[in-house]
């Protein structure tokens, strides 16, 4: 396939008639280990995929942004006025007038534009291919309005037009990585003040691969399980008396899980609680250089994940026990669950493998192939040209 740059450029040439000013360019994301960490005020460690959204744009006069993408054929277009009716702009389209909603809200002028998006982050896989557009239109406006938005602003911005404006209660985690990833590193996210240390993961270096397993599955019911989890932990965290569940520390939780009322709640309170710790965990093995040892970790997150927080389904698991059992240093779901994709920690030259491995497990199950694919840590949100 083409270049995802120069299809951008093709759809803004084809759309428009004209050339664009510039490209801005923002990456799909996996996230090595803290899963719904983010919305408690805990901890992530995401990576960028080589996997790209490019926003090919250009001013235009007024208060008016139009734009389209290769999921349709036709422009979208929206003016202020419709900015301000709930609505109105849906679909993919939502995401782009979400970013320019959240900049004028907070107070920034946002010069009317003309977009063109081209992706190669697989929607619903749960790489962020929403993000990857929120954070490539945001970068692409705010060069077009002039200097001035610090890039450490950018995510709460893309996470309130995610969050308001299309109403996906997410956590401040993808926008992080779409635009602060770098290459060679993994994002070490502190979701309450949003300071981030970059921490080298150098895959090569120690012999190893990162496999990506797309499951294939389909989202089943992601959306209202995503926001049942979220009240759940706010309802703990309540009860418990903490502003959230990122202040309970490890060496209280049995004390703390006493006095909560269910069982159901016990369990979703231990998976956040451990989560956050066995993202320090790596953290500190990751800094040591003792890349290797971190693939019980990421088991063991899987486990908490499908035991306690309950958000993995067949396929997921199947995923992660044929990689496991085909030599993977460890595996685990990477996403908000119920579909999407497995990590694999693998030996570099046992990649294929475990690829074959997982693939033959899925035959075997009746479950549609997976994707597989491995990776590296690539950069975050960047101008192109
Ligand atoms: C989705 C959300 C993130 C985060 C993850 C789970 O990707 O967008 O904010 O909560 O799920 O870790």
């Amino acid at each position: 396939m083409t270049d995802v740059a120069a299809r951008a450029t093709a759809g803004f040439r084809s759309a428009y008639g004209a050339e664009p000013a510039g490209r801005w360019a923002a990456p799909g994301r996996v996230n090595l280990i803290g899963e719904h960490t983010d919305y408690n005020d805990g901890f992530v460690l995401p990576f960028a995929l080589p996997l790209r959204t490019v926003a090919a744009a250009a001013p235009q006069e007024g208060e008016r942004w139009t734009v389209c993408s290769e999921l349709s054929a036709d422009p979208v277009s929206f003016d202020a006025d419709d900015l301000a009716t709930p609505g109105k702009v849906t679909g993919w389209a939502a995401y782009v007038a979400g970013v320019v909603w959240a900049l004028r809200d907070a107070g920034h002028p946002v010069p009317g534009a003309r977009i063109a998006i081209a992706s190669d982050v697989p929607v619903g896989s749960g790489l962020s291919s929403s993000a990857a557009i929120e954070a490539a239109v945001l970068a692409a406006l705010v060069d077009l309005g002039g200097p001035g938005l610090p890039e450490d602003r950018w995510p709460r911005l893309a996470q309130r037009a995610e969050n308001v404006y299309v109403g996906a209660p997410t956590g401040i985690m993808d926008q992080s990585a779409a635009i602060r990833c770098r290459e060679g590193h993994a994002l070490f996210l502190d979701c309450r003040d949003e300071s981030i240390e970059h921490i080298p993961f150098d895959l090569d270096a120690a012999g190893l691969a990162v496999l990506v397993v797309d499951s294939r599955a389909p989202h089943r019911h992601a959306d209202g399980e995503y926001a049942a989890r979220r009240k759940s932990c706010e309802r703990a965290a309540a009860l418990l008396g903490v502003p959230a569940l990122r202040d309970v520390a490890v060496a209280d939780l049995d004390g703390a899980l006493g006095r909560l009322p269910d069982d159901e709640m016990r369990r979703r309170v231990r998976h956040v609680v451990t989560e956050d710790q066995r993202v320090l965990d790596t953290v500190a093995l990751l800094r040591a250089g003792r890349v290797r040892e971190i693939g019980p970790l990421l088991t063991a997150s899987h486990v908490s994940m499908r035991d306690d927080f309950e958000i993995t389904v067949p396929e997921i698991d199947l995923a992660v026990e044929s990689a496991l059992a085909a030599g993977a240093l460890g595996a685990r779901m990477t996403g908000g669950g119920f579909g999407g994709c497995v990590l694999a920690l693998v030996e570099a030259d046992h990649a294929d493998k475990v690829a074959t491995a997982v693939t033959a497990a899925y035959a075997e199950r009746g479950f549609a192939a997976p994707g597989t694919v491995p990776v590296l840590p690539a950069p975050g949100a960047t101008r192109l040209d």
